[in-house]
């Protein structure tokens, strides 16, 4: 009896299946050979994740193993520098343009390769083997590819979608605790934001999903990407709907880029945005009284931070209108109606998002 799981994302001709469940990665092999028949296999890995979880990996893939090309650890390695170093490196394993690339790491990784994969050569196929959480429920799915630019996160990228995705769950034991808990944060999103039910499933699935219980991690996953393949699918190149999949990353962003993005985890900067975002949904009167002190209740449960330390309220206004996301310099927030549903709002008052901050812990 297998324990896997398939969602399928929806894009026509662009459809591809995300495989959830332990004990996937040997079978890499089998299910490459399924959705992308010919080419030789080009991993792109970080050393160490290779030592720890790659040897099953790189046997399932050996007769079509072309080459494992080794990016270090890190944010700051997700740079259009490293994205040419791969080029030259690909050239001289001779990729070619039946070649296909497999990002095998979290999510800088799967953004790293991903974009070389959308340029290299006019577009490789790629597939995702997200080994962090935070891939599994969110960046390895809807095909957003980018580096870095000194100046601002993800500014150069694409849209190129993975012809797979294996989410390995067993991988995620040897995960730190911060990066799981990160992790988490996307999948209380994915709650909060389309699945009331879902919301509620993690209130009461704190301590299984602390010790990393198996299946409540595949649910979890499962879920996530059944929520936002589903976003994706209506909305692939984020004309409207996929904004939502932004709820508590306006002032997230904004933390991460004032904070350096060496401070906050991705997922933690998010949990103080969705506790913001909640704050503000009820002072506007969008969602009843309550909903906050719900979403709040769960981050803290699951020890994520929630409350800003030593940033000035109007520095996180002023970044977060600079975040490439907003439309000629004003805000769009995602907002609660309740849990389980969302609603893009444009110009709230400043006044009011101010206080929110301020409640949370701003400087004044
Ligand atoms: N494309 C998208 O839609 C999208 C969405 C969300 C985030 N992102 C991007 O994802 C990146 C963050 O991803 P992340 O949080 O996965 O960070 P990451 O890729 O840097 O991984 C975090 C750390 O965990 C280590 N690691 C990975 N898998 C491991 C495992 N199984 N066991 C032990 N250690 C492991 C990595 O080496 C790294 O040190 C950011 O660059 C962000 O912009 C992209
Ligand atoms: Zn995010």
């Amino acid at each position: 009896v297998s324990s896997e799981q398939r969602v399928r994302v929806g894009l026509g001709d662009r459809s591809y299946d995300i495989w959830i469940g332990p004990g996937l990665l040997p079978r890499l092999g089998e299910l490459a050979a399924e959705a992308v028949p010919a080419g030789r296999l080009f991993v792109v890995a970080h050393p160490r994740l290779e030592r720890l979880h790659g040897a099953a990996l790189l046997a399932s893939l050996e007769p079509r193993l072309g080459g494992v090309l080794h990016v270090p650890a890190g944010e700051r390695f997700k740079t259009l520098h490293r994205a040419e170093r791969l080029y030259d490196e690909l050239l001289a394993l001779g990729a070619d343009r039946t070649s296909v690339i497999v990002a095998f790491g979290g999510g800088v990784i799967g953004d790293l390769a991903g974009f070389v994969a959308a340029t290299y050569m006019r577009g490789l196929a790629f597939i995702q083997v997200p080994t962090t959480l935070l891939a599994q429920v969110d960046a390895s799915v809807g095909g957003k590819v980018a580096v870095d630019h000194p100046k601002a996160k993800n500014l150069v990228g694409a849209f190129h979608q993975p012809r797979l995705v294996v989410a390995d769950t067993e991988v995620l034991r040897t995960l730190s605790g911060r990066d799981y808990r990160a992790g988490l944060a996307e999948v209380v999103k994915h709650g909060a934001i389309a699945d009331a039910d879902l919301f509620a499933w993690i209130e009461s699935s704190q301590q299984v999903l602390e010790r990393r219980d198996p299946e409540a991690v595949a649910h979890a996953v499962r879920r996530s990407c059944e929520i936002k393949a589903d976003v994706v699918a209506r909305d692939e190149r984020e004309s409207g709907l996929r904004a939502i999949l932004n709820f508590g990353h306006t002032v997230g962003h904004a933390l991460e880029s004032l904070t350096g993005y060496t401070t906050l985890r991705h997922g933690e900067a998010v949990a103080i945005g969705m506790a913001a975002a909640a704050r503000l949904s009820e002072r506007l009167g969008l969602c009843e009284p309550g909903i906050a002190a719900r979403l709040e209740a769960v981050l803290a449960g699951l020890r994520l931070p929630i409350r800003i330390a030593g940033l000035r309220a109007d520095d996180i206004i002023a970044a977060a209108r600079s975040d490439k996301k907003a439309v000629g310099g004003a805000l769009r927030l995602v907002l609660l109606r309740r849990l389980g549903e969302v609603e893009v709002v444009a110009g709230a008052p400043e006044e009011e998002i101010r206080r929110v901050l301020i409640s949370l812990g701003a400087v004044e």
